[in-house]
């Protein structure tokens, strides 16, 4: 029940309305029987610094921010945590003594993911489709954990700043293609050990980024998108017999799971929120 004593916590983006995080997170509140709420807050692009004014100022207890706030919100925040400040992008944000902090729990959500599958990073030949703001970070978080990445996206300009960024803060070098270079992706497909698709292709439609053949038995193939939670991609990789197959809800639960403990310092409720996303999504 809602009182005086509610702590608020939401999620800014444009649009909020299909987000799976309300429903996730007053799953685990309610689980716990914690008195926070978690409302969805459709921010539009003009109105984000208002909008961040508007969380200080109402003393709200923390949240998300998703499309297209994720490195626009930075600079409205009073402190930013140093990965989610080399990333470039902030998904999560915290009240911490009356200041807003912002961190960034996709690269480490979608790490979780790997490591509970056991997949292992380090030295990895890895293709990442995709540049925008999900990309990032996961690129980060792969070139950090020390994965040779090549980054495949369709405007080859944004693939090449991310490349820049990583180059720039790490010790890394990265690769960039283009995807309508079929044949150089064919190839490095044929390389790579891991795969992820971190564009928005396959989201409430059947369609893949790669067409099958370029999938392999020894390939692990992740994608990020969870509407539906059996993409195209996910599908053609069972035909396919990937080696290991991993749907984007993982990476929703444990970049989520992050930002409740920060704001509640509870262990969250991880199959709770599971539960409340798959039903969600059913
Ligand atoms: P997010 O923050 O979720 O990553 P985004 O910044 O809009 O969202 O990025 C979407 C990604 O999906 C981008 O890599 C985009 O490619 P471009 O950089 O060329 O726009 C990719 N994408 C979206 N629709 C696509 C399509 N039809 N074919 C190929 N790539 C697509």
């Amino acid at each position: 029940m809602v009182d005086g004593e509610t702590k608020i916590c939401g999620i800014i983006g444009n649009p909020v309305g299909h987000s799976l995080s309300p429903a996730m997170h007053n799953a685990a509140f309610s689980e716990l029987g914690l008195n926070f709420v978690y409302l969805p807050f459709p921010v539009q692009k003009e109105k984000l610094k208002e909008a961040v004014e508007g969380l200080k100022a109402l003393g709200i207890k923390g949240g998300n921010v998703t499309i297209p706030h994720k490195s626009e919100v930075i600079k409205y925040l009073d402190e930013v945590e140093e990965l989610a400040q080399r990333i470039g992008a902030v998904n999560t944000i915290v009240r911490e003594k009356g200041k807003l902090r912002g961190f960034n729990t996709d690269a480490l959500g979608f790490k979780k993911a790997l490591e509970e599958k056991r997949i292992k990073l380090e030295e990895r030949e890895v293709i990442l489709f995709g540049a925008g703001g999900a990309a990032k970070a996961l690129a980060f978080q792969l070139a950090s954990e020390g994965s040779q990445v090549t980054i495949v996206n369709r405007t080859l300009e944004r693939a090449q700043k991310v490349k820049e960024n990583i180059e720039s803060k790490l010790d890394r070098e990265v690769e960039v293609l283009p995807l309508s270079e079929k044949e150089e992706v064919r190839e490095k497909m044929k390389e790579a050990e891991i795969m992820t698709n971190a564009t928005s292709v396959g989201m409430r439609e059947q369609k893949s980024i790669v067409p099958k053949d370029f999938l392999h038995p020894k390939l692990v193939v992740m994608d990020i998108i969870y509407t539906p939670v059996n993409t195209k991609l996910i599908k053609q990789a069972q035909e396919v017999g990937c080696k290991k197959i991993i749907n984007g809800v993982q990476m929703l639960v444990y970049q989520g799971a992050l930002g409740f403990k920060a704001w509640t310092g509870e262990k969250a409720p991880e199959e709770v929120m599971r539960k409340a996303v798959l039903e969600e999504l059913a």
